[in-house]
């Protein structure tokens, strides 16, 4: 049974990383925005009603015996032991709607709902600060070592330069589509992660010349993106593509990657690069607005379980109800 008839609600989007995935664990920047089509809802309850509405994730936060803990369960236990806020258990749900494991960042998201749920139902205040360092507590049990990018992107209210565990808002000038294609095979970040860490520490010099070029990719890819010119987009399709090719050599890509890789720049995309830790997940494509339809059919026909397009217009705009910390403040029941 419910004690109390009080609900906190919180929300976050999926991610999507343009350029420095992996790179970013070893001290490059990266590029990265939200997704306000993939949105997380998370729910919070005093007490616990032990009811899960199907394909929810549900756990009790604010207890001793826990057992092994989720992600997003070690985000909000951080939360309510800083707080000293809990006396007594915290029943937390979280709809997701995020495809898991296809590095679009559900682990941070749904542990960036939970918390903001949480900070709802008690009426606490929350900066983004502290809300990043939550996430971050969760992530580093999701991922091993994560760099932050998930959690700062998951958050923001639209595309992030993110470095050296900050973040601040990119400029985008361009007039283009970006469409997003999941392979249909989850991937294992800290597989990925650990991988790429066992590849550069095996050869230091290839380390650092691969980990400079993706710093100058990254840094162009920031200039292009702000650019608001055809040349600005061409030069970022191709940095795109430079970028998953350093991927490639870093082991992250499959032959499922490359193959929708291929597909769109076949079909006329500017750029593709996998998106997020590879070995499975999705691919990124940059693309004309009149292109998009195209290039989205051509994913799925080779072989793309769903495709997802957004504009870069639409990234200018902060996604609904991002724009405060706590979203739904007025929404107690
Ligand atoms: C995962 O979305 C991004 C990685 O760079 C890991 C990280 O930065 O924590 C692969």
């Amino acid at each position: 049974m419910i004690e109390t008839s009080q609900v906190g609600i919180g929300h976050a989007y999926a991610k999507a990383i343009l350029l420095g995935e992996h790179t970013v664990v070893h001290g490059t920047p990266a590029i990265a925005f939200p997704l306000p089509a993939l949105p997380v809802r998370a729910v919070a309850r005093r007490g616990t009603s032990g009811y899960v509405p199907d394909g929810h994730l549900r756990f009790v936060a604010g207890q001793t015996d826990t057992g092994t803990r989720s992600g997003p369960h070690v985000a909000v236990d951080a939360a309510l032991s800083r707080w000293g806020v809990a006396a007594g258990p915290v029943e937390v749900t979280v709809e997701c709607e995020i495809p898991l494991a296809r590095g679009l960042g559900s682990s941070a998201a749904c542990a960036g709902a939970a918390v903001r749920a949480v900070a709802d139902l008690f009426d606490h205040e929350l900066d983004l600060a502290a809300l990043y360092e939550f996430v971050q507590c969760g992530e580093q049990v999701a991922h091993g070592r994560a760099s932050g990018i998930d959690a700062s992107a998951v958050l923001a209210a639209g595309p992030i330069w993110f470095e050296s565990g900050s973040s601040r808002p990119l400029a985008v000038g361009l007039d283009a589509s970006i469409v997003i294609a999941d392979t249909g095979a989850a991937g294992s970040t800290a597989h990925a992660v650990a991988g790429v860490r066992a590849k550069l520490a095996a050869d230091q010099l290839a380390a650092n010349r691969l980990l400079c070029e993706a710093a100058d990719l990254i840094a162009a890819g920031a200039h292009e993106l702000a650019g608001s010119t055809a040349g600005h987009a061409v030069a970022l399709g191709k940095t795109m593509v430079a970028f998953q090719e350093l991927l490639a050599e870093l082991g992250v890509s499959t032959p499922g990657i490359d193959t929708l890789v291929s597909a769109a720049l076949d079909a006329g995309a500017l750029g593709a690069k996998l998106t997020g830790a590879g070995l499975g997940g999705c691919v990124i494509a940059l693309t004309w607005p009149a292109e998009a339809d195209a290039v989205s059919a051509a994913l799925r026909h080779a072989g793309a379980v769903r495709t997802w397009t957004v504009s870069t217009d639409s990234l200018r705009a902060a996604p609904p109800s991002l724009s405060d910390t706590r979203p739904e403040r007025d929404r107690k029941l």
